[in-house]
């Protein structure tokens, strides 16, 4: 177990390269199980939840080798269609398996997924979207039991929210379905169009991704000939970098960044007074003087992202004025206010809105990274506090962040890595 310590002050300087996007690498390693031979994804970050999901892959019989930024799966020896526990508990994402077992093997076993603690993140819509196309499903004690009687049956779906895993589960199942599938209401962030980018490279028939609205004509196989797909940048892991340069003062390139799909971020930071522009392709970030509050409302794409909430949260703690932050996506994700007021943040919880009023300084603590992305809004609030700020929970950035003490140190700041007792960990925790 480890913490991270970062001494704050130092403006961060420099370029930066952005990693492949987790969120959209998950899905896709899900939908290898679909085809019939050998995928290779390239631009693949090194994250414990890739190591997760292709763990589970391999104890389902794959084989997956995973060299440099190249993942190459090869699902035609799996075996089994009873996923472990023990890696199906440490990520939601690891749910998205059971469509493509049941697709190819005609059941499933597997158990109700784990996760960041953000509030009860209910599988209802993917339940209900599976069993719309056919699937037989039992849900006893936290444990998922599919069947399957021949191939998926297309059918007209409408998601109750545009959940980002239920529209990309439906999208796979129905991949492979008999007849055309219409999913209504569905999300539309980029991760949804990546994979239906590789899921059309395999072979499937899928339009709209990216609109509110998939059509699928469903094919027999996918995958008959090895396919390469390369993932989209990590516009989670851009929007933390371009935050985290604006808190300081800094002056950050971000190179692989897809300037369109962080619009609403890249608009809030000029709104918060930073300059952001677009140099051959990468953006630059200029962190102001003196930071403006601004108000900011989590929702679906093209909204503003909820996994960009707490790095905001961080910004605007130190931001002139006082701005409300409201979080729509999650009913439990605003955790990591409790752990910024430690560092003498002003935030008050009212329901799902965070009254932040901004503070001249931020002085370093002992705080818990209480998920993920708390976890990088809490590296963001140390580059700028005045002292040492204790990282607790480090395994829950680590799911996210690639090579996140070599890039940040990379751009100025003094951060580094230690490990701890358990002792040391329950203290804080
Ligand atoms: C994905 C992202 C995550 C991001 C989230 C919202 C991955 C691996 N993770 O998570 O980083 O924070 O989108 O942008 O891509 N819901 C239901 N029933 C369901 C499914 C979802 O009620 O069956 C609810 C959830 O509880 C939540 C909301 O819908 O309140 C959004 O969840 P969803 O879009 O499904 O998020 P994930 O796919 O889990």
């Amino acid at each position: 177990m480890d913490k991270l310590i970062v001494t704050g002050g130092n403006p961060l300087k420099g370029e930066v390269t952005i990693s492949g996007g987790k969120n959209a690498v998950l899905p896709a390693i899900a939908a290898t199980i679909l085809a019939d031979n050998i995928c290779e994804i390239n631009s693949v970050p090194h994250l414990s939840d890739v190591d997760t999901i292709n763990e589970v892959l391999t104890s389902l019989g794959a084989k997956v080798e995973f060299k440099d930024d190249v993942l190459t799966i090869d699902p035609r020896s799996i075996n089994t269609y009873v996923a472990p526990y023990e890696y199906i508990q440490k990520m939601r994402a690891s749910i998205l398996i059971l469509g493509p077992l049941l697709a190819k093997k005609g059941r499933a076993q597997v158990s109700a997924p784990g996760g960041c603690k953000i509030g009860s993140r209910p599988i209802d819509l993917h339940i209900k979207g599976l069993r719309a196309l056919g699937a037989e499903i039992e849900i006893k004690d936290n444990y998922i039991e599919a069947k399957l009687e021949g191939r998926f049956k297309g059918n007209k779906i409408y998601l109750d929210f545009p959940s980002v895993g239920a529209t990309e589960h439906i999208m796979m199942a129905a991949a492979m379905a008999e007849g055309t599938t219409i999913i209504e209401n569905v999300a539309e962030e980029p991760e949804i169009v990546d994979l239906a980018n590789f899921l059309n490279h395999l072979g499937a028939n899928i339009r709209g991704a990216g609109t509110n609205m998939i059509k699928i004509e469903g094919v027999e196989r996918l995958g008959k000939q090895m396919v390469r797909h390369a993932i989209i940048p990590d516009r989670i892991e851009a929007g933390s970098y371009m935050i985290a340069a604006a808190v300081c003062g800094g002056n950050v390139l971000l190179k692989n960044v897809i300037a369109d799909h962080i619009k609403p971020v890249i608009a809030k930071l000029q709104e918060a007074g930073a300059e952001v522009r677009d140099e051959d392709g990468n953006l630059r970030v200029i962190g102001p003087q003196k930071l403006k509050a601004a108000d900011i409302k989590t929702l679906p794409y093209p909204g503003f992202p909820t996994d960009m909430q707490s790095p905001f949260m961080s910004l605007m703690s130190i931001a002139e004025g006082e701005c409300h932050i409201t979080e729509t996506i999650f009913e439990n994700r605003l955790m990591h206010a409790q752990q910024l007021k430690r560092m003498g943040a002003d935030i008050t919880i009212e329901g799902n809105v965070a009254k932040v009023k901004g503070v001249p300084k931020l002085y370093g603590a002992k705080v818990m990274a209480t998920d993920l992305r708390a976890g990088a809004g809490l590296i963001i609030a140390g580059l700028v506090a005045e002292g040492e700020t204790e990282i607790y929970g480090v395994h829950h950035i680590d799911r996210g962040y690639e090579n996140l003490l070599e890039k940040f140190r990379a751009l100025g700041a003094n951060i580094r890595r230690e490990e701890i007792t358990q002792e040391e960990y329950d203290e804080v925790e």
